[in-house]
């Protein structure tokens, strides 16, 4: 099955049309891909895998697609790494994360068993496997799997029981683990162990409790600066304001740990992206202990892949995490810098109206504009537009608003197009920093206090970026062309 995998992967690769995919983001190689698996340091090396169904571009069964990177931007394609072929994870590879372990990397993922029994009625099982390589080959232990749902507590789902978060500390294993109580809705797990081969059930270390939606999938849990940090992805959310939208979100919880009682003590909940393509992200620590994260940029609601394409899903730009005054904030790796290509810099431009500065358009770029937040009514970058198309990304000062439309980005469907946040002016500016790459569109608001993050399909050709106001706003804008190849 791996065999074929890899096989049908070689071939679909050289149908792809050159330049079609993103230069800077991890793309599927064909077929479909979802969430990002096992993102971790391995001899020195970035790791990145992902879920995986090659044969076409809509969900199947899962496999995990493989790349790597030395520096978070310039990927290089590896083999599909697992497929769905044991008894135990016959119906499919679902999510996990890796480890270095003496020498070894390893896997851990959970297992799908979802069959009809001869009595007609259906078994679903989650449960969490490993598999052990060498960077590009694995093999499944042959005593997966190492957790199943009866090492749970009386209430908890052993058919939701997910996404496993492995991580070592000191001698021992740790891994939290995706789950949903029958009362309280999405709950996450801990478990440890001293060989990743017998695992004990440790606690609970946080709930729903009915509030932020019914199961938990993709935990990530994390010290950093000073604050303990889970990220999660909660499926069936409810909107609250313009902080969580309904349906799949993505949401953090920030607080102190008690790792005596294995608790993690609320301090804030906030959403991690509020874009409209944005789920299921994960992270590593750098060997200079820097935290990355990376996410699905894509989402479960909104399928916008163009027909013509064999290839469906992509990756976030790798971002490098911190929590400042109790935020946590995001920006892409410090290695894009080193793929800056021309710069274009106007310090103080005065708009009134309408503006496209000499110098500035693409569709790879990263785009900084610093606006003053005044007495005007609007201020909008109109971006990779030409006469029929445009996204536009508006900011609102007396709203405090900053809102992302891509209406007119060429969608042929009536779905999500639109997406606002609240903005809170620094020092009487509002600082917008948009990431492009073909089809992806990143900002990032305050230097990272919020980020936004979508998907356009509008055709290349569109180009231009356009300024826009209701009133006269003074700003400076620094733009840089970005590529990888
Ligand atoms: C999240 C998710 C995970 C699961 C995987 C299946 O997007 O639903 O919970 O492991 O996708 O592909």
């Amino acid at each position: 099955m791996l065999e074929n995998a890899r096989k049908y992967e070689r071939d679909g690769l050289k149908q792809i049309p050159e330049g079609q995919k993103p230069s800077f983001h991890v793309c599927a190689p064909v077929g479909w891909i979802n969430d990002p698996n096992g993102f971790s340091v391995y001899k020195g090396e970035y790791h990145l895998f992902y879920q995986y169904h090659p044969y076409k571009t809509v969900w199947g069964p899962m496999h995990w697609g493989h790349s790597k990177s030395k520096d978070f931007i310039k990927w290089e394609q590896l083999p599909c790494a697992l497929a769905p072929d044991t008894g135990y994870d016959g119906q499919g590879c679902f999510s996990g994360s890796a480890v270095e372990h003496d020498g070894k990397h390893m896997l851990m993922y959970t297992g799908v068993l979802n069959k009809v029994q001869e009595d007609g009625t259906r078994l679903l099982r989650q449960t969490q496997c490993i598999a052990v390589g060498d960077g590009v080959n694995y093999e499944k232990l042959d005593t997966n799997p190492v957790i199943t749902g009866d090492f749970l507590p009386e209430g908890s789902s052993r058919e939701d029981f997910r996404d496993p978060k492995i991580w070592i500390e000191g001698e021992d294993f740790y891994a939290v683990i995706g789950s949903r109580s029958e009362e309280t809705g999405g709950q996450i797990v801990l478990f440890t162990s001293q060989d990743a081969k017998n695992w004990k059930y440790a606690g609970i270390i946080e709930e729903s409790r009915n509030e932020y939606g019914e199961v938990w999938e993709c935990p990530d849990f994390f010290y950093i600066d000073g604050k303990q940090v889970l990220l999660i992805s909660p499926t069936e959310m409810m909107a609250d304001g313009l902080e969580f939208h309904n349906g799949n979100s993505t949401i953090y919880i920030l607080g102190d740990y008690d790792k005596g009682n294995h608790k993690l003590i609320r301090e804030r909940v906030a959403a991690i992206d509020y874009g409209l393509d944005f789920y299921a992200p994960q992270t590593l620590e750098t060997a200079d202990g820097r935290r990355i994260m990376v996410a699905w940029m894509q989402s479960w609601d909104n399928y916008l892949t163009p027909p013509s394409f064999q290839w469906s899903g992509l990756m976030t730009v790798p971002r490098e995490l911190h929590v400042k005054n109790g935020l946590l904030y995001q920006n892409p790796v410090r290695e894009l810098e080193n793929y800056y290509q021309k710069e274009v810099k106007y310090d103080a431009v005065t708009i009134n109206g309408e503006k496209e500065p000499d110098g500035i358009k693409g569709r790879q770029f990263d785009l900084t504009v610093e606006v003053e937040a005044r007495d005007y009514e609007e201020f909008a970058v109109r971006f990779a537009a030409d006469d029929k198309y445009y996204s536009i990304l508006r900011y609102n000062p007396k709203a405090n608003t900053v809102t992302f439309d891509r209406t007119y980005s060429g969608l042929r469907k009536d779905i999500l197009h639109k997406r606002s946040i609240n903005v809170k002016e620094q020092k009487g500016k509002i600082k917008l920093r948009i990431l492009m790459d073909k089809y992806t569109v990143e900002v990032f608001v305050n230097d990272g206090e919020q980020a936004m993050t979508s998907l356009i399909y509008t055709p290349l050709e569109a180009d231009r970026i356009r300024f826009l106001s209701k009133g006269e706003v003074k700003c400076s804008i620094v733009k840089y062309d970005v590529a990888a190849e």
